[in-house]
């Protein structure tokens, strides 16, 4: 590459990336999740790297290799994402790509039996881990979030953005008729102060290449 076009562009900038899903038990050996691969952000996390910066990748359980070139740190709930994300400040970009899980349960230290009536779970609310590294005093200076929607993604998705103080979103659109979840593509429309740009059908790979040159092209 020549002079204009620097090989390691984000040299000297720490992100951190949330990818796959969190796992929330609710006695030893059941749990309540989201659909995640954690592909789209593991590839993110190894973008980033490949483009220069030091990424700090915090996974919930996922059947995939830890990226090269990235420190990768293992958690199972919501409540040690958000530690662990916490624990990775500062940085200078945040991708909080992990379907974390809305809730957790009241654990259970005991193995439920099942007694011919079903048991009742009660469901208390996770921390809202992108909203409140948007809202941190050592906040990133860009902070990007996901939105899977089934439904008016870009009404839903324009409204999360604004919700959860995030710079940018990047929407995609899931559910019936969508081969997204756990496949090797994905259709992006990233959401920015400044509107709407939608992307071509590609790769998770792809998505992440793009989505990085959007980044190097923000903290110019
Ligand atoms: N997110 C997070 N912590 C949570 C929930 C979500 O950091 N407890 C992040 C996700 O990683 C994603 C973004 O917030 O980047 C949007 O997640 P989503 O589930 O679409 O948003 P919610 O606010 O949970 O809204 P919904 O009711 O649609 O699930
Ligand atoms: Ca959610």
């Amino acid at each position: 590459s020549d002079m204009l076009t620097p090989r390691r562009p984000l040299a000297g900038r720490h992100a951190i990336v949330t990818s796959g899903p969190t796992h929330e038990a609710i006695d030893p050996v059941r749990y309540l999740a989201n659909r995640s691969s954690g592909r789209q952000g593991h590839a993110i996390a190894q973008a980033l790297a490949e483009a220069g910066a030091r990424v700090t990748l915090i996974s919930g359980p996922v059947a995939l290799p830890d990226p090269p070139g990235v420190t990768t740190r293992h958690v199972v709930s919501a409540r040690e994402m958000h530690d662990a994300v916490r624990a990775a400040l500062p940085a200078e970009i945040a991708v909080m790509c992990a379907a974390v899980a809305d809730w957790h349960v009241e654990p259970q230290a005991r193995k439920l039996k099942k007694t011919g009536v079903a048991p009742t779970l009660t469901l208390v609310e996770n921390p809202d881990i992108l909203a409140d590294i948007a809202h941190h005093p050592a906040r990133p200076e860009l902070v990007i979030g996901f939105a899977a929607e089934t439904e008016t993604l870009l009404d839903h998705a324009a409204a999360k953005r604004i919700r959860k103080g995030c710079d940018w979103i990047l929407a995609n659109h899931v559910g019936a008729g969508s081969d997204v979840m756990g496949g090797n593509d994905n259709e992006i429309v990233l959401i920015t102060q400044a509107g709407a740009d939608v992307w071509p059908r590609m790769s998770k790979t792809e998505v992440a290449a793009r989505l990085t040159s959007r980044i190097i092209e923000a903290l110019k």
